[in-house]
């Protein structure tokens, strides 16, 4: 029986009962009533009816109301609309239909919450698929275009072929990368990341980064400043070739984003007492203050580089977080649009445990 029945009949029964009892018991007693007590049973029927009605409107009003107002907001969930809202406000001072709407506002954002989320998601690897088939095609198309140049015999002097060979070389490097970054993507989440721990020296470390990158950078015309200021027996403990992802990604972003004809990349390390800060900035394009807190965030992309033709997924930087933040680190960044932006991050150093005492005491 549906609720509004059941109140009717209830209605229904608390004054029609009685009336029937007292007929009931008239038929029994014999119709000898004073006019006096026809005008007290007249009464009490009234006073019956009064109360009856005003019962009934106030349970109409505090509990059919609300329930038949949560009925509907269900029944526009359950169709998939997430946006039809109740105000718990409303219904402050009814006790357990308050917390029900409350209830049900909690769980319709907790819904449109991971729907928003689910939504973006999706959004976000349809994007990632089309940027990664325009990373790797650039490349492809490339070697293809060299490869055929040999072939033809375009390539008609050792220079020539050598830097044929050598262009093949680098973009074959470029996609390799590229498949690495999404192989450690894809292990991500499930924590799968290898790491091989090691202690490692940061001026010799750094050092032979640094001509690594050096002579990349020197051939795209990018200057180069390193300085370190931390004692040269500075240790920390970290994955070598971990590190060496988060700055080749780090300084990647800044050959990309730079925008400059003279680029400058200046690498600095420096002591924080109990830890190390690395910061490498460059004098590329910049970043607007509302993107800066998000870059670290999974397929986040400025709209400028979204825009752009260059590629990109958007992962870079969230691995490089991940990684750094795995060294028990972290990191940041500071910019500003038109002149450049910095990447910091902070590692822990490592202290030799002291050797223990042996000099005995006499
Ligand atoms: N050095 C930089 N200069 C300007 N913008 C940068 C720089 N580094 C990162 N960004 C911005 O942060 C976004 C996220 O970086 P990243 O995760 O490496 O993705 P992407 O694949 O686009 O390089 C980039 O799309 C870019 O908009
Ligand atoms: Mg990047």
């Amino acid at each position: 029986m549906k609720l509004r029945t059941r109140l009717i009949a209830t209605f229904c029964a608390i004054i029609l009962l009685p009336i029937l009892l007292a007929s009931v018991s008239f038929m029994f007693t014999g119709p000898y009533t004073t006019m006096a007590q026809s005008r007290l049973v007249l009464t009490l029927v009234l006073i019956l009816l009064i109360t009856s009605i005003c019962l009934c409107i106030w349970i109409w009003t505090s509990f059919l109301d609300p329930v038949s107002q949560l009925n509907k907001a269900l029944q526009k969930v359950a169709e998939g609309d997430l946006n039809y809202q109740l105000d718990p406000e409303q219904y402050k001072d009814k006790g357990e239909i308050y917390d029900m709407i409350r209830n049900y506002e909690d769980m319709r954002l907790r819904l449109k919450e991971s729907q928003d989320e689910m939504m973006e998601h999706e959004h976000a690897n349809r994007e990632l698929i089309s940027n990664i088939s325009h990373d790797l095609k650039t490349p492809i198309t490339s070697v293809k275009g060299y490869v055929e140049g040999i072939m033809d015999g375009v390539a008609d002097t050792p220079e020539k072929m050598d830097r044929y060979i050598k262009t093949i070389y680098n973009k074959a490097n470029d996609m390799d990368r590229l498949i690495n970054e999404l192989t450690i993507y894809a292990g991500i989440d499930t924590n799968r990341i290898p790491y091989n721990f090691h202690r490692i020296n940061i001026a010799d470390y750094f050092g032979d980064c640094i001509e690594e990158v050096g002579l990349d950078l020197e051939s795209r015309n990018i200057t180069l400043n390193y300085s370190n200021i931390t004692a040269p027996d500075t240790m920390v403990i970290a994955d070598p070739e971990q590190m060496k992802r988060v700055i080749n990604n780090i300084i990647s972003n800044s050959v990309k984003y730079i925008d400059k004809p003279n680029g400058v990349i200046d690498i600095r390390i420096l002591d924080e007492v109990d830890s190390i800060r690395i910061e490498i900035e460059d004098n590329g394009k910049g970043i607007a203050p509302k993107d800066l807190a998000r870059i670290f965030e999974r397929f986040y992309r400025t709209d400028s580089s979204r825009n752009s033709s260059q590629g990109g997924s958007g992962i870079g930087l969230s691995i490089v977080k991940k990684i750094i933040e795995d060294h028990g680190g972290y990191i940041w960044a500071t910019s500003k649009e038109g002149e450049g932006t910095c990447i910091h991050f902070v590692l822990r150093k490592y202290f030799e445990p002291d050797e223990p005492d042996t000099t005995e005491e006499e």
